[in-house]
């Protein structure tokens, strides 16, 4: 798994108003073209609710990937681009045991699949990655937000992280981070990395990094 994300200097993906269009135009490319080159692109649902993204490959010429919302509470707009704007094959909406019906059968008239994962509460995300490998899809590339990130990190799911570092600060004690969640005690029980590539696209620096740690217990 890809964690792919574009960050200010100051670590925030997004303002305190959830502003997040952070990437330049050469880097935005960049990540189309990744897009282009995964079996799947994951987001959490208060992504979708925020940018209302349509997730599709269309800056460069490419197969769109499925994309998948975790959405434990089947909460996604049956108007959202993610699923009016049609890809290749269906977006697949994850909601755990405990989603409204209705919503799962309404989600499922618009077009788009819906995976009920074990866990009540919140999406299984081992469950889920776990169907998804039995299925052919392989490489998966999650987008965000903040709190995906962290369940995703600490559960030891992610292989890859790929940030654009972009020129600018914009503060803001409210603005989300890369990765959000609970974190970390100490410093020590942080997740370990190791920097592969330091890539300039435009104003931004692409830094990817190998990830080693396995689950956080801490
Ligand atoms: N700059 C960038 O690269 C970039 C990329 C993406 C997003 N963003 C920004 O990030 C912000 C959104 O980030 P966010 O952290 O607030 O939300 P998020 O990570 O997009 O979504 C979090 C939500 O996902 C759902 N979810 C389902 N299963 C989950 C699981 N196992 N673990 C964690 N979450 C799970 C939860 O809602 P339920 O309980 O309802 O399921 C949770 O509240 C937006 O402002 C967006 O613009 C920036």
């Amino acid at each position: 798994m890809i964690l792919s994300a574009a960050m200010t200097l100051d670590g925030k993906i997004a303002t305190k108003t959830r502003d997040s269009r952070i990437s330049c135009e050469e880097d935005l490319l960049r990540v189309h073209k990744l897009r282009a080159d995964v079996d799947a692109i994951m987001v959490g649902i208060e992504t979708v609710l925020t940018d209302d993204p349509s997730l599709t490959v269309n800056r460069v010429k490419g197969k769109s990937p499925m994309r998948i919302v975790l959405d434990s509470n089947a909460r996604t707009p049956l108007t959202g681009r993610v699923l009016t704007r049609r890809g290749e094959e269906p977006t697949l909406v994850a909601v755990a045991r405990n989603a409204p019906k209705e919503r799962v059968e309404a989600l499922r008239s618009a077009g788009a699949e819906v995976i009920v994962t074990g866990s009540i509460g919140k999406v299984d995300l081992q469950s889920l990655l776990l169907s998804l490998h039995q299925r052919g899809i392989k490489r998966v590339m999650v987008e965000g937000g903040g709190n995906v990130n962290w369940s995703l990190l600490r559960y030891g799911l992610v292989d890859e992280v790929r940030v654009a570092l972009a020129p600018m600060i914009v503060g803001g004690r409210d603005a989300t981070t890369l990765v959000e969640g609970e974190g970390v005690t100490k410093i020590a029980d942080g997740m370990r990395l190791a920097l592969q590539r330091i890539e300039r696209y435009g104003e931004d620096i692409v830094l990817t990094y190998r990830v080693f740690s396995q689950e956080v217990t801490g």
